[in-house]
């Protein structure tokens, strides 16, 4: 992908082909794709800039914890939701992934079910707790309303009310979410792109320190592995053609000229690595799951590995984008547990391939995460005393 230093076949390959094959899109002559070293956190962190809103968001988790620690409570910062790499500084255009925010969107209700508090990063306008249940439902939420009968007791002529059949759901599901606000148990915080979401991962885990042990890290978001660095970002809108001024306006330089046509060679520099930095540096005390995404299911149980054993963390969570939400892997040291929901068949379901009774893996995931994440609080204690 390098177009000033790259291998000569690549260069080659950009001249006469404009779909070159897979192997020769990535530079091997880049530097090896590790865990970040402090170096690397230094010069990330002194060349791109911080997101406007990194000083607001961090007194806002800064007094969530203090309200949290003074309850003992466990706090749990749950990423969610894919991250954008622009490709110009005025943003009109930029890479992004599929994530919807389903997996941390999901996960955060059961957390809050389970007693903690939760930190939700989540990507801008994507799934939320409680109103993920209706805001991107293939229904609009107009039809989950209706308007009420003047005759229903008690109603108010000029009144909506929700449509009979989504009634009981839709109470419980207000419940837990005035409940959640009520006592200040989710803090939500969005980014953007992917320089936003460091800066902001590496700000919470600083502002989580006091909670030490009682602290969980739940990273599901889809993080971006490769980015345009800001000194080689362009400030317009990227033109298709090439312009200069003349008599004081802008003006296309040789429309009709052979090659005029541009293609557009996007050149990128992988992210670092910063998970290791958040186990040694950034949380030292805290536990720290990641969720590791594979399409290829005979890479999945290495790559989990290869993760745990790259960063030293607690756990990876494996799936794969094509059954996540049917099934997961916990990978620690000592093992591999498939976690798996029952699935009707796909004549059962008409042809689909779905869970049986509309259940959510997560209900199955996030018990597990808790009962480990208690079982290492338990350890640190036990260890403490004897000590
Ligand atoms: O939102 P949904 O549609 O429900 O989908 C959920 C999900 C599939 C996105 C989720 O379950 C999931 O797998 N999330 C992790 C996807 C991912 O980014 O995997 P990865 O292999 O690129 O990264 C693994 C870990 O390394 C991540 O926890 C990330 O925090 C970390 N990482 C990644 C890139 C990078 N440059 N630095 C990192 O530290």
């Amino acid at each position: 992908m390098s177009s000033d230093g790259g291998s000569n076949n690549i260069n080659t390959l950009h001249k006469t082909q404009s779909s070159p094959a897979i192997e020769n899109a990535i530079d091997r002559s880049a530097p090896n794709f590790t865990a970040a070293l402090e170096k690397d956190e230094t010069s990330y962190f002194d060349t791109n800039p911080p997101p406007p809103e990194l000083e607001e968001f961090s007194q806002a988790a800064e007094a969530f914890v203090k309200l949290h620690c003074e309850h003992q409570r466990r706090v749990v910062l749950v990423t969610s939701g894919g991250t954008t790499v622009p490709l110009e500084n005025q943003t009109v255009r930029f890479i992004d992934n599929f994530s919807a925010g389903t997996r941390g969107a999901t996960s955060a209700e059961y957390f809050l079910e389970a007693g903690y508090a939760v930190i939700f990063l989540h990507r801008q306008f994507s799934l939320l707790p409680y109103s993920r249940h209706y805001s991107h439902s293939t229904n609009c939420f107009l039809d989950f309303l209706s308007e009420a009968a003047p005759t229903d007791a008690g109603s108010r002529k000029n009144s909506i009310v929700a449509r009979e059949e989504y009634t009981a759901k839709m109470l419980s599901v207000l419940r837990k979410y005035k409940h959640a606000k009520r006592e200040n148990l989710l803090l939500l915080l969005p980014f953007t792109t992917i320089t936003s979401y460091l800066f902001l991962l590496k700000e919470l885990a600083m502002k989580m320190r006091p909670l030490g042990g009682k602290a969980l890290f739940y990273l599901a978001a889809a993080v971006s592995d490769f980015f345009v660095p800001r000194e080689r970002m362009a400030e317009h809108k990227i033109q298709s053609g090439d312009f200069a001024e003349k008599d004081g306006e802008m003006e296309l330089i040789n429309p009709t000229a052979p090659g005029a046509g541009k293609k557009l060679i996007i050149d990128l520099d992988p992210v670092p690595k910063f998970l290791k930095r958040l186990v040694e540096s950034w949380a030292p005390a805290a536990m720290i799951v990641s969720f590791k995404l594979e399409t290829d299911s005979k890479l999945l149980l290495t790559k989990c590995r290869l993760a745990l054993k790259r960063y030293s963390h607690h756990l990876v969570i494996g799936n794969l984008l094509q059954t996540r939400k049917y099934e997961v892997v916990f990978v620690d040291p000592e093992s591999n547990y498939w976690l798996r929901l029952p699935q009707s068949t796909e004549e059962e379901n008409g042809g689909k391939f779905a869970s049986k009774q509309d259940s959510e893996i997560e209900a199955l995931i996030v018990p597990e995460v808790v009962r480990r994440h208690g079982a290492l609080i338990w350890d640190v204690v036990a260890a403490t005393r004897s000590s």
